[in-house]
């Protein structure tokens, strides 16, 4: 395990909306290095870079055509080299993202598989023997090439599954998890992460992580199998690489795969969204930190401390603010209550994650699909670094903009931000400098609710010896609890303090005890 992950909080950079140096509308790799001093002045200290490869973006890069150059869009391997070694002279790791599961259908792997001369790459991706022939239960294609056969998908139609071996063999094209086909994409695959990570690069997030073999178990074991297989590679290797997956399993992913991170993803009414995003899962949202006051905590430790207490021992689970594929928080949060999740989430054991202009507040904007986008796309919109052209972030046409800028009066910017000492940027800037000073807050510190009622506020949880008391709701508060006992505020939001074994805690607020 490595070390650096107890004190590490990363930041998700979606490439195409960071930074644009040369004018063409989208962000680029030069966008990001220049923008690494506001990364590490964030307290951010390893970066995900959303897939930076060639594509054709039918999925924004998540069809991957060429796994080991640049998108030329964004710039050069030689840039990407330059990104690491200027991110590891400030102290910030890198990680890419890998896209196991599938490629894109004009990947050179797939072109050659779809051919009907038998080659090597024919096993390389999941297919039947003939063309109408479907996959049960699973989404295919055929008609579309002059091999014999459907192809099955792993998620858009332009992106067909890998073919990792079916456990689970029921027709006669399945091919075994051990058949050579499928060991040689595993060596593919191993192969690509030797590249980057010999070029520099710090680790990956696993895109899809769960997916790989077919027919699997319950436990998805033979695909943990095959995770495990690589941690012993990096474990031998590359023991200071770290992976982050996107299974949202952690006992799956992190015991099973022996994956360093797993994402607590927001699946519709698991824990981590009765948060943030009650929201479209239940007819009223009553997300914690909502200031009416009507969440509940027991709907999110009720999911969350299982999979903690099985996993605290292997690895972390990784909360994040948002992602690329989620709606922004300020969606539904004001400033404050955002200020009270993020407090949370940079107060809770595992490795956390802001993704980009969440720590500015920055909308979920109402616009049009962009390269497989979709709803998601409202959460990838260029980021607001200041009031000039495109707020900063290009200095293209605006109707050359990779995707529209937030045209909103009030759009949240970098610099309105950053002289206000109370603004979102700033308190996020704060919690990450407590959350760096102080051990006990940090990954694998314990964790323990010492205050959790249904339906009742305030949240108190232990870490370590700290004490941290969150009150989302417009009422102030007082409890007794022994364990406030000669502790003292070092951190608050809003008001509280304790007297004797009281905490007096006011409206919408937050505090850390030491
Ligand atoms: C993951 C990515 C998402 C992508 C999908 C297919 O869920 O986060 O953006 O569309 O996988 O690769
Ligand atoms: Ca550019």
């Amino acid at each position: 395990m490595p070390e650096w992950l107890k004190d590490t909080i990363f930041y998700e950079i979606y490439p195409q909306s960071f930074k644009d140096t040369n004018g063409d509308g989208i962000g680029d790799l030069n966008g990001i290095i220049e923008k690494l001093d506001y990364v590490k002045s964030l307290g951010a200290n390893a970066l995900w870079i959303n897939p930076c490869f060639d594509s054709p973006f039918k999925d924004a890069g998540y069809d991957v055509r060429d796994y080991k150059k640049v998108a030329p869009r964004y710039g050069t391997n030689e840039d990407l080299i330059r990104l690491f070694e200027t991110a590891h002279a400030k102290g910030i790791r890198v990680l890419l993202d890998l896209v196991p599961g599938h490629t894109s259908d004009t990947h050179e792997w797939f072109i050659q598989s779809s051919k009907y001369e038998e080659n090597e790459y024919s096993g390389r991706y999941v297919w039947t023997t003939n063309a109408f022939e479907g996959i049960a239960g699973h989404p295919y294609i055929s008609g579309m090439t002059e091999r014999y056969g459907a192809y099955m998908l792993n998620f858009f139609a332009s992106q067909p599954a890998l073919n990792y071996g079916w456990l689970n063999r029921t027709e006669k094209w399945m091919s075994a998890v051990d058949s050579p086909e499928a060991r040689a994409t595993i060596e593919a695959l191993k192969d690509i992460m030797r590249f980057w990570l010999d070029a520099g690069c710090d680790g990956f997030r696993v895109d899809m992580a769960d997916s790989l073999v077919k027919n699997d178990d319950e436990h998805k074991s033979a695909t943990a199998a095959i995770w495990r297989e690589i941690r012993d590679m990096l474990d031998k290797d590359y023991p200071e690489a770290a992976l982050v997956s996107e299974w949202s399993n952690p006992e799956q992913a992190i015991n099973g795969g022996g994956f360093h991170m797993d994402f607590y993803l927001d699946h519709w009414h698991n824990g981590y969204n009765t948060l943030l995003r009650d929201y479209e899962a239940n007819e009223e949202d009553n997300s914690f930190f909502k200031a009416k006051g009507k969440g509940d905590i027991m709907r999110f430790l009720d999911d969350y401390l299982p999979k903690y207490k099985a996993t605290k021992d292997y690895g972390y689970i990784s909360m994040f603010t948002c992602n690329h594929d989620t709606p922004r928080p300020a969606r539904t949060l004001s400033v404050q209550e955002l200020k009270l999740a993020y407090a949370f989430i940079l107060t809770m054991p595992g490795v956390p994650f802001i993704y980009y202009g969440d720590e500015t507040g920055m909308k979920f904007l109402d616009v049009r699909s962009k390269e497989g986008g979709y709803h998601r796309t409202g959460s990838r919109t260029p980021m607001q670094w200041d009031d000039s052209k495109n707020h900063g972030f290009s200095d293209c046409e605006p109707k050359d903009l990779y995707l529209p800028v937030d045209q909103s009066e009030n759009a949240p910017t970098v610099s309105a931000q950053e002289n206000d000492p109370e603004s979102l940027l700033n308190t996020v800037r704060k919690l990450t400098a407590l959350r760096h000073q102080y051990e006990d807050l940090q990954a694998a510190s314990s964790f323990k609710p010492l205050y959790a009622v249904k339906e009742t506020m305030p949240f108190v949880y232990e870490r370590g010896e700290m004490v941290c008391a969150v009150n989302p709701s417009e009422g102030g508060i007082k409890i007794r609890l022994k364990e406030f006992r000669g502790k003292e505020p070092v951190f608050v939001i809003g008001r509280a303090v304790v007297e004797n074994e009281v905490l007096i805690i006011g409206p919408q607020s937050f505090a850390v005890f030491a």
